[in-house]
């Protein structure tokens, strides 16, 4: 017989802390150990009765339900929240994120989603703490924070970061991102790194043909340790110099991977690098949400396809109510050429957002280039494709202004700089 998950339920209104209560009670393996009519009950009941799972509600008085998740956060981490909130408060959401909850259930939900919430939450934790207990030989406890005064993560201090998004799956993010930060480091010779964010599933790996025997996962089995000569040893070297952090090596070592590691880890990496490339999954979750929030440049991929349009126009969205600067946000249209009742212009006008770079559609090249795991800027650079993602790096990296004393002599000389081919 497995262990009974031990539930505390915080709701301000009776009848649904009943509700909850009773379909809680067919459940063989949960047991309701407590309630609490808001967030300070919450904690304090939290507190004195462990509960392996809080159920919190968001909107509530005296301590709201997001105040209440980061107190536990800090104080009773072992008790993980998931918060229940109604459509219609979407402003919390990016707050609940950032709280520590581990996951949110939209009210109405059914009963069955939220049993699968509570036992997900509940595993997940249970493997954490056996793979912090393996790999620390310590109980499981709160990572210890990042650099505390946490502004070292701020933008623009020192190495740019350029996270790649996509609200649509397979529009091209992955080969994008990867042929870009080659071609970048080709292009500057500027230090680049190249980090797959798409935990569980990406494949940056083996588009660049890397020996995927180590990842992100053996950072944080020594994010206490963890220095920039250790980070450099984790990463791999892909082609033109550039550093690859690449995923866990196993899907399910995704979900070890959290906020604060991926604070810690992009502190170093910005110190350590002049361009950071980011691959993402499409999955706006927490660790999504922090990249983007702190990314120099958001790369929206997007293609001609009404799914894709569609997806674009929400993720957009939520850009906006997040209050990310549409300045940030360079859209870019891949496979531009492709058959479609769709172009770039009648996209624009549908998202309502400028398109900064279209990549055109070369299924040969690509398919080769994929399946070989040599990226086409190296073995094409004079394919269009190729041509198009130097564009991008342009784009993204504008070239530096030239000190007024050099202009005059700059203008006769051939140019030399950031962008020069070889
Ligand atoms: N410009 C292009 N021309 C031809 N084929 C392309 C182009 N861009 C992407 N593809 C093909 O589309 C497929 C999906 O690309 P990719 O894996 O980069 O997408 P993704 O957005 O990273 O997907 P996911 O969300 O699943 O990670 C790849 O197999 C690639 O071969
Ligand atoms: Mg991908």
């Amino acid at each position: 017989m497995p262990d009974l998950i031990k539930v505390l339920i915080v709701d301000d209104i009776p009848s649904t802390l009943d509700n909850l209560q009773k379909l809680l009670s067919f459940e063989p393996d949960i047991q309701v150990v407590g309630t609490g009519a808001n967030g300070k009950e919450g904690v304090e009941q939290a507190k004195k009765l462990a509960p392996d799972i809080v159920l919190m509600d968001v909107n509530m008085p005296v301590v709201d339900g997001i105040q209440a998740t980061e107190t536990l956060a800090q104080e009773v981490p072992g008790s993980p929240v998931i918060i229940m909130s109604v459509q219609g408060e979407r402003d919390y959401l990016r707050r609940a994120m950032q709280s520590g909850a581990r996951e949110f259930l939209i009210k109405p939900f059914s009963g069955d989603e939220l049993i699968a919430s509570i036992r997900r939450v509940y595993q997940l934790e249970q493997k954490k703490e056996s793979f912090l207990q393996k790999t620390s030989g310590q109980a499981a406890g709160p990572v210890a924070a990042a650099p505390t005064d946490g502004e070292s993560v701020r933008r623009g201090e020192h190495g740019q970061v350029y996270f790649f998004y996509s609200g649509k799956g397979g529009v091209g993010k992955s080969l994008i991102a990867a042929n870009l930060a080659v071609s970048m480091a080709n292009e500057t010779k500027a230090k680049v790194a190249l980090v797959d964010l798409d935990l569980q599933f990406g494949d940056i790996g083996v588009l660049l043909n890397l020996d995927h025997s180590q990842g992100i996962t053996d950072l944080i089995e020594n994010i206490d340790h963890m220095d920039q000569e250790f980070i450099r040893e984790i990463m791999v070297d892909g082609p033109f110099g550039i550093k690859v952090l690449l995923t866990p090596i196993s899907p399910e070592l995704a979900d070890l991977v959290t906020v604060d590691h991926i604070r810690r880890i992009f502190s170093e990496l910005r110190k350590m690098f002049d361009y950071i490339i980011v691959d993402s999954s499409c999955h706006l979750g927490e660790i999504n949400l922090e990249v983007l929030d702190h990314a120099d440049k958001v790369v929206v991929v997007t293609s001609l396809s009404i799914p894709a349009i569609k997806n674009t126009k929400l993720a957009l969205k939520i850009f906006d109510s997040l209050s990310i600067s549409p300045d940030r946000v360079v859209l870019l249209l891949n496979k531009s050429d492709a058959h479609s009742e769709f172009n770039k212009e009648s996209v624009e006008a549908n998202l309502r957002f400028p398109i900064a770079g279209q990549i055109p559609n070369d299924a040969k090249l690509v398919i080769n280039s994929v399946n070989r795991g040599n990226p086409f800027v190296t073995t094409h650079p004079e394919s269009e494709i190729s041509q198009r993602i130097r564009e991008l790096v342009g784009k993204l990296i504008p070239p530096a202004p030239v000190p007024a004393a050099d202009a005059e002599t700059a203008d006769r000389k051939p140019r030399k700089g950031l962008f020069a081919r070889r």
